[in-house]
C-alpha cells in the first residue's frame, strides 16, 4: 500500500498507533483520537493528529469522506467497563462506528474494524469458526456484533468495502498495563519487578496469543484484498497456551524471580479460546512471530521504558 491516504481512529492507542506507524513510511496516515484510553506519545512522528471524538460525526466525517482506507481501532475496550456503563459502550462503540460508515457514504474508502472473539461468548466448540453464532456475554461484545452488523449492511445496501476483524489476545509495545489490561502485559510487568504473577483459577485456562505485528499485517492484507469485502475473519494464531505455561514463558524471557499465586477464577472468564485461522490464511496471512520471540520483543521494550 503506498500513496493513500490513510485514517486510523484510536491510533494514539495500542493496536492503532501500530497500524499508522507500519502504514506512514508510504502513505499520509492521519489519527483520530479522543485520548479517552490512548496516549499522544503513541502517535508516530510523522503522523497528523487529530483530536476528536467517533460520536461527533461533524468532527470527523469530512477527513473519513476523503480516506481510502480508515482502519477504526477506537473503541471503548474495557469488557469491565462497559458492563458499568453499557450506554458509553453503545455510544463509542456502536454509534462511532456508524459515523464512519455514514461519512463512508460520501467518501469511496475502504473501512476496515476491529471486532473482538468476544463476539463469541463462552462458546467450547473448538477451534472458532466466523460461521458460529455469536454469543456475547457482556454490553462490549454485543457492542462488536452489533458494529459488525452495521458494517455488513452498509456493504450490501451503499457497496462500501468493509471487513471486519475479530481480534483475539493482542499483545506488543505500547499495551497498557492497568488492571483490565491484557494478561501479558501485566505479566510481564510484574516479572520484570519479581513481584508474584497472579493466576485467577488453576492455570489451565488456555488463550490464543498474536503479536501486534502480525495483527499490523492481517489489516493490510485485510485492505488489500477486495476478497475480504463485506467478510468478518478471526485474527489469531490458531495456537492454545495455558495461562500458567504463558507465566513460566515470562519468568524465563524476563529471567525473573516472581513466584506464580494462584487465586479464585473470576466471574465472567472463559475457560479455553482458540481460534480457526483457515478464513484468514485463505486470503494469504501467515503469522510471522512465535509466542516466545513475541515476548522477547514486547520485555525488551518494556525494559527500557
Ligand atoms: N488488545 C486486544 O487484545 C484487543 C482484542 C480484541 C479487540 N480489540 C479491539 O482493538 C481496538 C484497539 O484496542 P487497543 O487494545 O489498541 O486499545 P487502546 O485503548 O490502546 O486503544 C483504543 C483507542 O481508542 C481511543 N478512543 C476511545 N474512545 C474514543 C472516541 N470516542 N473517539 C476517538 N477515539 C477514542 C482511545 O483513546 C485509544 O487511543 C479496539 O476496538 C478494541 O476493542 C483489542
Amino acid at each position: 500500500m503506498k500513496n493513500k491516504l490513510i485514517v486510523v481512529t484510536g491510533g494514539a492507542g495500542f493496536i492503532g498507533s501500530h497500524i499508522a506507524e507500519e502504514l506512514s513510511e508510504k502513505n499520509e496516515v492521519i489519527v483520530i483520537d479522543n485520548l479517552y484510553t490512548g496516549n499522544l506519545e503513541n502517535v508516530p512522528p510523522n503522523v497528523k493528529f487529530i483530536q476528536a471524538d467517533v460520536r461527533d460525526y461533524e468532527s470527523i466525517a469530512d477527513l473519513i469522506s476523503q480516506a481510502d482506507y480508515v482502519f477504526h481501532e477506537a473503541a471503548l475496550v474495557s469488557v469491565v467497563e462497559s458492563v458499568e456503563k453499557p450506554l458509553l459502550a453503545e455510544e463509542i462503540n456502536v454509534l462511532g462506528t456508524l459515523n464512519i460508515l455514514r461519512a463512508l457514504i460520501e467518501g469511496h474508502g475502504k473501512m476496515i474494524f476491529a471486532s473482538s472473539a468476544a463476539v463469541y461468548g463462552d462458546n467450547q466448540n473448538l477451534p472458532l469458526k466466523e460461521s458460529e453464532k455469536p454469543n456475547p456475554l457482556s454490553p462490549y461484545g454485543v457492542s462488536k456484533v452489533s458494529a459488525e452488523y452495521y458494517l455488513k449492511v452498509f456493504h450490501e445496501l451503499y457497496g462500501i468495502p468493509t471487513v471486519s476483524l475479530r481480534y483475539f489476545n493482542v499483545f506488543g509495545p505500547r499495551q497498557g498495563y492497568n488492571q483490565y489490561a491484557g494478561v501479558i502485559s501485566i505479566f510481564i510487568n510484574r516479572a520484570l519487578r519479581n513481584e508474584p504473577l497472579v493466576i485467577y483459577g488453576d492455570g489451565k485456562q488456555t488463550r490464543d496469543f498474536i503479536y501486534i505485528k502480525d495483527v499490523v499485517s492481517a489489516n493490510i492484507l485485510a485492505a488489500e484484498s477486495s476478497r475480504a469485502d463485506g467478510r468478518v475473519f478471526n485474527v489469531a494464531r490458531g495456537e492454545q497456551t495455558t495461562i500458567l505455561e504463558l507465566a513460566l514463558k515470562i519468568i524465563d524471557a524476563t529471567n525473573s524471580k516472581s513466584s506464580i499465586l494462584f487465586d479464585k477464577p473470576r466471574p465472567g472468564d472463559i475457560r479455553h479460546s482458540l481460534a480457526d485461522v483457515s478464513e484468514i490464511r485463505e486470503l494469504g496471512f501467515e503469522p510471522k512471530y512465535s509466542l516466545e520471540e513475541g515476548l522477547l520483543r514486547t520485555v525488551e521494550w518494556y525494559k527500557k521504558g
